[in-house]
C-alpha cells in the first residue's frame, strides 16, 4: 500500500522568510495532526533553509522546485542537488511552467539528467508530466505522457525508479480552476505512467511508484482523485497557499481511511 503524498508547490510565492514562516505557523498544527499522509512543502529557494529549519524534526517534509544536473560550476542562477540535499528530501523536476519556456534545460533529456543527479544526492524526484490542450484534443495524451515518463527515467535501475514520484499534471488544468476528471486522470496514469514503468522495470517496481495528480486540486475535489486506484496524492499549487490546504490534506486522510 502506497502512502499518500501531498506536495505543496508554492511556485514564486511566499518567498520572504517572514511571510513563509508566518504562513507555516498557521497551518503547521493542523497538518501535523493528520496521520498517514506524507506532506511536503516546496517553497521558493530563497526560504528553503528557513523553512527546513522550522520544520526540522517534524513530520512535514521540504522540497525544492527545481535544480541543475551539475554539482557545481559556471551556471549563473542555478542550484544543484548537492546544495539542496542538506535542506530537502524532495525536488520537483520538469514542471510544465519550466518546460514551456526553457527547452534546453527542461527537455526530457535534461529532466533525465536532473533525476539522476537528484538520486545521486539522496533527493527524491517528483517528476512532472502532462499534455497541453491541443495534444489532449488531438488524442495524443497517452503518447505525450508516455514518452515524457520514458525519457525522464531512461537508464535508471528499478530500485531507483521505485523511489521516484510522478506528478501527472495536464497543462490545461493548471491554475485554471478546471481540474481533469478523476476517472480520466486515473486512466491516463494507468496507461501512460504505470503501464510503461511496469513494462520497463516489472510490475512490482511500477506498483511502488507514487503517482500524483496536479491541476486545480482543492479541498473539495481532492478526495475524488485519491480514491482512484492509481492516484496516490496531489501536487497542489494555488490551494497550497491558503488555509484550505489543511482541509485538503485532511480530506486525503479521510478518503484513504487514515483520518
Ligand atoms: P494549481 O497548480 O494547483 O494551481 O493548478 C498545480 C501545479 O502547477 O503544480
Amino acid at each position: 500500500m502506497r502512502t499518500p503524498l501531498v506536495a505543496a508547490n508554492w511556485k514564486m510565492n511566499l518567498g520572504t522568510a517572514p511571510e513563509a514562516l508566518e504562513f507555516i505557523r498557521t497551518i503547521r498544527r493542523g497538518l501535523q495532526a493528520v496521520e498517514n499522509v506524507e506532506i511536503v512543502l516546496c517553497p521558493p529557494s530563497t526560504v528553503l533553509a528557513a523553512v527546513a529549519d522550522l520544520l526540522h524534526a517534524t513530520r512535514l517534509g521540504v522540497g525544492a522546485q527545481n535544480m541543475h544536473w551539475e554539482d557545481k560550476g559556471a551556471f549563473t542562477g542555478e542550484v544543484s542537488a548537492a546544495m539542496l540535499a542538506s535542506f530537502c528530501r524532495y525536488v520537483i523536476l520538469g514542471h510544465s511552467e519550466r518546460r514551456a519556456t526553457r527547452s534546453e534545460t527542461e527537455s526530457d533529456a535534461a529532466v533525465n539528467r536532473k533525476v539522476k543527479a537528484a538520486l545521486a544526492h539522496g533527493l527524491a524526484p517528483i517528476v512532472c508530466v502532462g499534455e497541453d490542450l491541443a495534444q489532449n484534443e488531438a488524442g495524443e495524451t497517452e503518447s505525450v505522457v508516455g514518452s515524457q515518463v520514458t525519457g525522464a527515467f531512461a537508464g535508471l535501475e528499478g530500485p531507483q525508479v521505485a523511489g521516484c514520484t510522478v506528478a501527472y499534471e495536464p497543462i490545461w488544468a493548471i491554475g485554471t480552476g478546471k481540474a481533469a476528471s478523476p476517472a480520466e486522470a486515473n486512466r491516463t496514469v494507468n496507461l501512460a505512467v504505470r503501464g510503461p514503468l511496469a513494462r520497463a522495470y516489472g510490475e512490482a517496481t511500477a506498483q511502488q511508484v507514487r503517482i500524483l495528480y496536479g491541476g486545480s486540486v482543492n479541498a473539495a475535489n481532492i478526495a475524488s482523485f485519491v480514491m482512484m486506484p492509481d492516484l496516490d496524492g496531489a501536487l497542489v499549487g494555488g490551494a497550497s497557499l491558503t488555509l484550505d490546504f489543511v482541509k485538503l490534506v485532511e480530506a486525503v486522510a479521510a478518503a484513504r481511511g487514515g483520518g
